[in-house]
């Protein structure tokens, strides 16, 4: 529906089982005839995919790991995701800068306010001659109690720094993402990911044809 230009992302804490509907979604929306870019963060570019290996596998403080996605992200907006909107297409974007305030915020305690700071300065882009905020138009939220999650998780695969965290700092993370949608409720699609995939695919799809985005 349309041809403007969209950015989708995607969030939850670990094992709340993003993947398996943004590509679903993906594939909606290339029926319907849109080109989808399918992207990640922190990621997405050469540069933002090597700041990923060290972010998710060294051991470093909050600031650095803010600093590192932010890094990321810079690179990943300016190469990827502004060139995509430009064109028209729909980005759908696993994880954004919601997953700074959740887990460095939330889940390590980091100041928010440089973190907002910092989103300033990153996602300051300028369109047509204006400078805006880039944000997602809809962040669909997958949003599950973190022992459920960690029960989903357990034996899938070897844990990552996060992915090793106890249930306590994922209540954190959790916390820190409702904190973001009550900021911005209008941004913010929460779904109980605590239902079947049909039931959770249901709603992701509801949720994108709310806003009038696929058909
Ligand atoms: P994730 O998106 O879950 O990818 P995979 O499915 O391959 O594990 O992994 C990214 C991890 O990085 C996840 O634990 C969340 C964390 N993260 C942050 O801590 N801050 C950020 O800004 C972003 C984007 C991710």
């Amino acid at each position: 529906m349309g041809t403007a230009g969209r950015f989708i992302s995607f969030e939850g804490i670990d094992g709340a089982g993003k993947s398996t509907h943004i590509e679903a979604l993906a594939a909606a929306f290339r029926a319907q005839g849109r080109v989808v870019t399918l992207t990640r963060e922190p990621g997405g570019t050469p540069l933002a995919e090597k700041l990923r290996a060290i972010f998710l596998h060294d051991v470093m403080d909050g600031l650095t790991e803010a600093l590192l996605a932010f890094a990321a992200r810079r690179d990943h907006l300016r190469q990827v995701i502004e060139p995509a909107l430009d064109r028209g297409e729909v980005v759908l974007c696993d994880r954004f800068t919601d997953a700074t305030f959740a887990y460095q915020g939330g889940g390590r305690g980091f100041d928010l306010q440089v973190l907002s700071y910092l989103e300033k300065q990153v996602q300051t882009v300028t369109v047509q001659g204006a400078a805006l905020l880039r944000e997602p138009g809809l962040t669909i939220w997958f949003d599950l109690p973190p022992e459920i999650a960690a029960q989903r998780l357990a034996g899938a695969r070897v844990p990552d720094k996060f992915e090793a965290q106890p249930a306590e700092f994922f209540r954190r993370v959790a916390a820190g993402y409702a904190q973001r949608m009550h900021e911005s409720p209008q941004r913010f699609a929460r779904i109980d990911a605590n239902q079947s995939v049909e039931q959770v695919r249901d709603h992701v799809f509801a949720a994108l044809q709310a806003k009038g985005w696929l058909a």
